[in-house]
């Protein structure tokens, strides 16, 4: 029997698809993938979670940036399956009781970006740094975005929103 077919032409169900039980966002949740599908797919398509960026899909530009087990990761290199029982954050699990996370706060009061489609993926990558080194120099910050790339040169201002986001108090 041919898997059935959703509407933007991914398989979804099928004799190969498997249940991954994930933790996102703190939630329990299971997903019905295929073994292929990436963890940035199965977020953005199946979880509706599309804060999470997609841009060049093979791991150049940082944009898909999410935290499992509390370290930076390329959602689009990341199978949803290695992500079985493991705890997945994306930037919708920031923001508490209608709060922004500092890291969000310094990102908007640094005017740290312009289109904004690097911007989730560069916070999550603070965000994880910040719970190492809770106050941050320009180099640290330089360092955990190093892998995510600002086309809008954005990148004076990002490094002070990390370093500013270092001396709020939630991280
Ligand atoms: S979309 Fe994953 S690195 Fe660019
Ligand atoms: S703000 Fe546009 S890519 Fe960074």
């Amino acid at each position: 029997m041919p898997p059935t077919i959703d509407r933007r032409g991914a398989a979804l169900r099928g004799p190969s698809a498997v249940d991954v039980a994930l933790e996102v966002n703190g939630e329990r949740v299971v997903v019905h993938v295929p073994p292929r599908r990436t963890l940035l797919d199965a977020l953005r398509e199946q979880l509706g979670l599309t804060g999470t960026k997609k841009v060049c899909d093979e791991g150049t530009c940082g944009a898909c940036t999410v935290l499992v087990d509390g370290r930076p990761v390329y959602s689009c290199l990341t199978l949803a399956i290695a992500c079985e029982n493991r705890r997945v954050e994306t930037i919708e699990g920031l923001a508490k009781d209608g709060e922004l996370h500092p890291v969000q706060r310094a990102f908007v009061d640094t005017d740290a970006f312009q289109c904004g489609f690097c911007t989730p993926g560069q916070v999550m990558s603070i965000v994880a740094l910040l719970r190492t080194v809770p106050q941050p120099t320009e180099d640290d910050v330089k360092r955990a975005v190093a892998g995510n790339l600002c086309r809008c040169g954005a990148y004076p201002n990002i490094v002070a929103a990390g370093v500013s986001a270092g001396r709020r108090k939630r991280t």
